[in-house]
């Protein structure tokens, strides 16, 4: 057990546990081993599929970006990647998948690229960032984007997070005039030419985010360059009518940016900074800050409220909606979820995704907890799923998205010889809109107009049919929507 400042710091550490207990699925079409996703329904979900990005130090495979339908079957695994924020965005006015790859830091953030797909899978802009940032062993890095944040926003651009050491003063906590120190970045970046566009320090702003408020305590041997002091953890930024608002972890706060950085106002979880608290308005070592609704007069914030550290368990983990009111500077909670009958404790990470704004569904997913809830408009869980065991696997978000694809590759199929003909196993990874299979029999390797020989609808990831007494040895497949043909396999011989 690692001593306890250095576990209360390093919130992306999963522990040791063996994740070799949770079931994994396998196909013969494909070399995917994702853990299976176990989902309770219990009422009507929202369209979509359920977007993660699951990773364990103990995991088999299926340490990659993964799709899932709601009855749990896989629809798409990435490469075998380290990823963060998988997810559907809008880019000029398409849907495009987002996500953050990269190498994940044991001091809880990460370097990577941000990668752009559009509905073909085919990658159409991977955003980098490069500058003179300092890493703990001095290592340069390609691109120093880190994984808390890849938000597309209304103009089009991106905004990602990036953590960069610095030697700062901290005799105001207790340390010495010249330890190490993580600072934290954002950076509005332009997706085509990785022009930034915008740049904020945290600590350019010390005079009005002190480091004496962080919930971070400077502890142990922490404050050297290998174990830089994280005073403010920033995890997510939303855009808003005059900018932005960050979200920093170890402040329990969201500040409010004037276009010129400076902060406008604090949000606090413990005592509403600029804001009088109006019933329960606690939250603690969030994530996800959203602002909704917004006019001079106020905003909706929605927050995903960790409420525990590795460290300290609180109180179990809520989804927050805050009405912030601007004129009479008063914070009100609106919406506190959480399911009463499975309360969960998640130390780090998650994600508050508001689904729908008329009838109020919210998908949240429990970051160092394996597991993603859908809740209604009443606050009552219609779906609850698990990927991995508790603190073993993790997604630092998840996503539930509306999505249709037409994969730039060819369905997959394999056939083994059986007594009575063959077995024909097919899938197509990442296709959304095809439902049923044709099996043909083909002259050649490389013959055309193939003789029909069977067909089956579909079955989740992996179609699987027997053929008796098959015309030729060679096979062909083509996945359809309806009658119209999607994809069509490669003629394989058995
Ligand atoms: C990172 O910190 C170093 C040391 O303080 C500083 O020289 C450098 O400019 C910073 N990098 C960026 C990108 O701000
Ligand atoms: C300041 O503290 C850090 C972390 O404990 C240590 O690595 C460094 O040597 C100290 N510097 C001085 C000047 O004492
Ligand atoms: C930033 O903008 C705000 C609002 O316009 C203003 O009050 C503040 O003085 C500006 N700060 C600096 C450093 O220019
Ligand atoms: C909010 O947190 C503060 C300090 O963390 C505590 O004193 C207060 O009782 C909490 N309020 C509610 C409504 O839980
Ligand atoms: C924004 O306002 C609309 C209209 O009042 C309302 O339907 C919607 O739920 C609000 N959104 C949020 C996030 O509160
Ligand atoms: C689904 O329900 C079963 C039976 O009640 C329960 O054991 C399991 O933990 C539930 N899984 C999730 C993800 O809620
Ligand atoms: C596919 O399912 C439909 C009903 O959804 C059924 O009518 C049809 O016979 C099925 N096709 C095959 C090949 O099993
Ligand atoms: C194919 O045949 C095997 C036995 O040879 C059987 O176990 C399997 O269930 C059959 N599969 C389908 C999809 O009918």
């Amino acid at each position: 057990m690692a001593p306890w400042w250095y576990t209360a710091s390093s919130t992306l550490l999963l522990s040791s546990l063996s994740a070799a207990a949770w079931p994994y699925s396998t196909y013969s079409s494909m070399d995917f081993q994702p853990p299976q996703l176990q989902v309770n329904r219990t009422g009507t979900t929202e369209p979509g599929y359920i977007f993660l990005g699951p990773r364990g130090g103990v995991q088999p495979a299926g340490q990659a970006a993964l799709i899932y339908d709601d009855e749990g079957n896989l629809v798409y695994e990435g490469p075998d990647e380290v990823t963060a924020n998988f997810r559907v965005q809008q880019l000029n006015g398409e849907d495009v998948i987002t996500f953050w790859a990269g190498e994940m830091s044991d001091l809880g953030y990460g370097y990577g690229a941000v990668h752009i797909l559009d509905n073909s899978y085919k990658e159409i802009h991977t955003v980098t960032l490069t500058g003179a940032f300092v890493t703990p062993d001095s290592s340069s890095k390609d691109s120093y984007i880190d994984l808390h944040e890849s938000y597309i926003t209304p103009d089009n651009t991106l905004l990602v997070t990036a953590y960069n050491l610095t030697q700062h003063d901290l005799t105001s906590l207790g340390g010495n005039s010249s330890e190490w120190m993580l600072d934290s970045h954002f950076y509005e970046i332009d997706i085509a030419t990785n022009q930034i566009l915008y740049s904020w320090s945290a600590l350019d702003h010390e005079d009005q985010i002190p480091l004496t408020s962080s919930h971070q305590k400077l502890g142990g041997d922490v404050g050297s360059q290998e174990k830089p002091y994280d005073a403010y953890h920033i995890n997510a930024i939303a855009t808003t009518n005059n900018g932005y608002l960050v979200s920093l972890r170890h402040m329990w706060s969201g500040y409010y940016l004037f276009p010129n950085g400076t902060i406008a106002w604090q949000i606090s979880g413990e005592n509403g900074g600029d804001f009088a608290q109006v019933g329960n308005a606690n939250f603690s070592w969030q994530h996800d800050m959203r602002v909704y609704n917004e006019t001079d007069e106020g905003l909706v914030l929605n927050l995903f409220n960790n409420a525990n550290t590795p460290t300290e368990t609180e109180a179990p983990t809520t989804g927050v909606s805050l009405a912030i009111d601007l004129v009479n500077k008063k914070v009100t909670g609106l919406r506190s979820l959480t399911d009463p009958s499975d309360p969960i404790h998640s130390v780090s990470q998650g994600s508050y995704q508001l689904l729908n704004e008329v009838n109020g569904h919210v998908l949240m997913d429990y970051g160092s907890i394996s597991k993603v809830k859908e809740y209604d408009g009443d606050g009552n869980v219609v779906l609850s799923a698990q990927f991995g065991e508790d603190n073993a696997v993790a997604s630092y978000r998840g996503y539930r998205c509306q999505w249709s694809a037409v994969p730039f590759w060819k369905p997959s199929l394999i056939v083994t010889k059986t007594s009575e003909g063959a077995t024909v196993y097919m899938s197509w990874n990442g296709a959304t809109d095809y439902d049923n299979w044709v099996v043909y029999s083909a002259a050649t390797t490389d013959s055309a107009n193939n003789q029909q020989i069977s067909a089956a609808n579909r079955t989740g990831f992996e179609t699987t049919v027997n053929i008796t007494s098959p015309p030729t040895n060679y096979i062909q497949v083509a996945a359809f929507q309806g009658t119209k043909v999607l994809g069509t396999s490669e003629i394989v011989s058995f």
